[in-house]
């Protein structure tokens, strides 16, 4: 499967986009929604993305069209002293996983946002509280990337009626490290 990563187009990606996500939301402990959001949410979400100057990135194969996983960076926090921080999204399809897609999608947001002037990155990985978080795929990559875990929430979520807690990833975005 070859990909090309590219600029999303909400209206034209909101149904891929959702299709990837649902899975994870109605399946998983990775993201803490429980109700899977519409194409149209989706697509008013890479909106206000887009609207905040941050990458939203989709990877496309090149053969079918079919969009394989997206990454983004939206804002962090709402209050002004935040504003170069940002928080990262990413969600693969399974069938592309492993496979460096998470790597390149994750190089290409860290890069725009570093034009963008960004000066840190976070990440929330949610944790399925019956695997050790050393085996958590999200911290694996996380920590592979280089991200720095900075912080560990417990019992901050309740899914599948279990108590989950997260772990608070950060990563510098200055260029010269
Ligand atoms: C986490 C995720 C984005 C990784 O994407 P990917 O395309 O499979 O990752 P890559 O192939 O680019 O791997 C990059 C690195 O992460 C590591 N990694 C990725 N998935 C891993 C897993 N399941 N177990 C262990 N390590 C893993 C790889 O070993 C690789 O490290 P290396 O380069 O040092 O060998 C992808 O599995 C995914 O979408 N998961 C579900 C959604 C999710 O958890 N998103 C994060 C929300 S915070």
């Amino acid at each position: 499967m070859t990909l090309d990563l590219r600029a999303v187009d909400p209206a034209r990606d909101a149904n891929a986009l959702a299709t990837i996500y649902a899975p994870y939301v109605l399946e998983t402990f990775v993201s803490f929604e429980e109700v899977p959001p519409s194409p149209a949410e989706m697509q008013a979400r890479a909106v206000a993305v887009l609207e905040e100057g941050l990458p939203y990135l989709v990877a496309e194969d090149t053969a079918s069209g079919r969009v394989m996983g997206y990454a983004y960076a939206s804002p962090y926090r709402p209050r002004t002293a935040y504003r170069y921080a940002v928080e990262s999204s990413i969600y693969v399809h399974p069938q592309a996983q492993s496979q460096g897609l998470g790597r390149r999608l994750m190089d290409a947001v860290t890069l725009a946002c570093q034009k963008q002037g960004m000066k840190t990155m976070l990440a929330v990985a949610s944790l399925d509280p019956d695997i050790a978080v050393d085996e958590n795929p999200s911290v694996r990559f996380h920590r592979s990337y280089g991200f720095t875990q900075v912080g560990f929430l417990i019992d901050i979520g309740k899914k599948f009626d279990k108590w989950a807690p997260t772990v608070l990833f950060q990563l510098s975005l200055d260029q010269q490290g």
